[in-house]
């Protein structure tokens, strides 16, 4: 299930990254490497992605067994890769809220669990590393301004607390929003993908997006939103 996102990483994730807030249109025009600057953009209002359900991600199939009965056996389906991109800085500082108080954007939860392929058991060890762009579109290439590298908890939940990124451009063609990833544990293939949420207006026309790795957006805490994603990690060897 991979084919299509493995030849798709080769693709570059570099062109002219311009920033395209969600909420302000912006103005002047800038590379990558600046932050909080672009061009006007089409911009997806200031309400986000909206709720709804969605084809969410690579969860946990199978249900809790009923009169007695073990019920089905879990099963996992592998999540797909996605392309990692220009802008990733290892050794973020170790936090799961890259909330920060009065960062603009719309915020929004995302919670799930790390999983293993084999077994469809939590990973307890698993290390995310996230980063994302902010409300208007940019990275910090200098700081670790919405970057963090946290573990799972004992059970392999995890829960960020973050805003939906804005828009940027990529070459001629905006992104939908995403959040980066790496996700890893001992014993387990290094997961590099990205999530997407549900109503964003490119997620219908990135060439990079998989459909399994768009969330459902759910009102949540702090007047935001709340989206679940389960990861499952291939074992190596
Ligand atoms: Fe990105």
């Amino acid at each position: 299930m991979n084919g299509s996102s493995d030849s798709r990483r080769k693709f570059l994730h570099l062109g002219t990254a311009l920033g395209a807030g969600l909420l302000l249109p912006a103005c002047g025009s800038s590379t990558e490497t600046n932050k909080g600057q672009g061009p006007a953009g089409p911009g997806s209002g200031g309400s986000g992605p909206g709720p709804g359900p969605g084809p969410g991600g690579g969860g946990v199939g199978g249900g809790a067994g009923g009169m007695g009965g073990r019920g089905p056996t879990p099963q996992c389906e592998e999540s797909d890769v996605n392309i990692e991109g220009p802008f990733y800085t290892p050794s973020a500082p170790d936090k799961t809220s890259l909330y920060e108080p009065g960062m603009p954007g719309v915020r929004v939860v995302i919670a799930g669990k790390v999983l293993g392929l084999d077994g469809c058991s939590p990973l307890e060890s698993a290390i995310l590393d996230v980063w994302q762009a902010n409300d208007a579109g940019a990275y910090d290439n200098v700081g670790f301004t919405l970057r963090g590298v946290f573990q799972v908890d004992p059970e392999g939940n995890y829960s960020i607390d973050t805003i939906i990124p804005g828009h940027y451009l990529n070459g001629s063609q905006y992104r939908p929003a995403h959040v980066h990833f790496k996700v890893s544990a001992p014993g387990y293939v290094l997961l590099t993908t990205q999530l997407y949420f549900e109503g964003d207006p490119y997620n219908d026309i990135d060439p990079f997006i998989e459909p399994s790795l768009i969330m459902a957006v759910n009102d949540g805490p702090n007047g935001g939103k709340a989206c679940t994603f389960d990861f499952v990690l291939r074992p190596t060897g």
